[in-house]
């Protein structure tokens, strides 16, 4: 008996033909093709088949440790979470580390551990939202140890729902962090990196500049304008072997994670993008000297291009609701 087709309507808003197909004899059983996506069996399998091939393909892409004997780093947001796991790693990896933030009480516990590999490692403190102190700090260190070789770019703020309606100075102070600092950083140290012909940098992005939710619209863009200046920014630098590097952690349960989990009215992420303070500081030490622009933690929101283009309109609803 050949397959019977009619159109159906589904709680996700996509019409999807219903497929009715013989699977025994006349009379016999039948498999509803759109009563699977109607269970959302169908989506899931897909959305989870899609996952499993880009994890294959990051891990692989992955491979390769970098060897940072020897090299100068600054990595900002060493007080806490991504920027202090990466500060502490770099320095186990052999680089001397200055790390930037405005704890000093956690910076100088830091400081004592990156001594037992990096006895040279230390820390500055420094208010972010104070741009023209950030590029001071770095030409201090450009003057002190002699070149910037990595610059990690890691301090963020506003990553959770707002509570107050946003206006022109909370604004103006996410970006200031998020990106007018970082980018402003990159312009501080990319002329010594060109001329020596080598350097890599890191600006720390987050998949709600990419996919965007709703209430933290400041924080999304902020992150967008970081990802697009580093894009922009990486085609003039590559032709003199300098990287630039934005990075995607996917979610983390660090200070700034917990607090969007626990206060900031996010839903808790689903598995698939959840990932440790380990994890994204080894892939991002992996990978600083590789040629590839980004750095993505987890792989399931590189389907969120795709599934906004082929359905807008599930995609919006999905979105309105995470
Ligand atoms: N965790 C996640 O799931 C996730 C997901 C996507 C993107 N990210 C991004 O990852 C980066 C690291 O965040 P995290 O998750 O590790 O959060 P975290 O533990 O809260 O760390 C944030 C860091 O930023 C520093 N910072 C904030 N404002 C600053 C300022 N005005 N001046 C100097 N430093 C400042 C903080 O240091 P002080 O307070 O001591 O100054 C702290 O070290 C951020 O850019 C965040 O947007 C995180």
């Amino acid at each position: 008996m050949p397959a019977e087709i009619t159109r159906t309507t589904t709680p996700f808003p996509i019409r999807v033909p219903t497929i009715r197909v013989p699977i025994a004899g006349p009379g016999g059983l039948h498999l509803r093709v759109s009563s699977l996506w109607e269970r959302r069996v169908l989506p899931t399998i897909t959305v989870r088949l899609y996952g499993t091939i880009l994890a294959v393909v990051a891990r692989h892409a992955g491979r390769g440790a970098a060897d940072h004997q020897g090299k100068v780093a600054v990595v900002t947001g060493a007080s806490s979470g991504l920027g202090r796991r990466l500060a502490a790693d770099l320095a186990r990896a052999g680089a001397l580390v200055v790390a930037v933030a405005r704890r000093q009480e956690r910076l100088r516990a830091l400081t004592a551990e990156m001594g037992e590999t990096s006895p040279g490692s230390g820390y500055r403190v420094c208010d972010l939202g104070d741009v023209g102190a950030f590029v001071h700090l770095l030409e201090q260190v450009d003057e002190e140890h002699g070149r910037v070789d990595i610059l990690l770019n890691i301090a963020g703020v506003g990553g959770v729902l707002r509570t107050l309606p946003a206006t022109t100075e909370s604004i103006r102070a996410v970006m200031e962090v998020n990106f007018i600092a970082p980018y402003a950083g990159m312009l501080a140290v990319l002329p010594g990196m060109r001329r020596r012909r080598s350097g890599s940098i890191v600006n720390m992005s987050s998949d709600d500049g990419r996919a965007p939710g709703a209430g933290a619209g400041d924080y999304s863009a902020s992150k967008m304008a970081l990802a697009a200046a580093t894009e922009s920014l990486s085609y003039e630098v590559r032709p003199d072997g300098v990287h630039l590097h934005v990075a995607y952690p996917g979610w983390v349960p660090t200070e700034m994670g917990l607090k969007a989990v626990e206060h900031g009215g996010l839903r808790m992420p689903p598995r698939a993008v959840r990932r440790t303070e380990e994890q994204v500081s080894s892939l991002i030490l992996r990978r600083l000297d590789d040629p590839r622009l980004d750095i993505n933690a987890a792989a399931l929101p590189l389907a969120a291009p795709i599934f906004r283009t082929l359905a807008p309109r599930a995609y919006q609803w999905m979105r309105a609701k995470t």
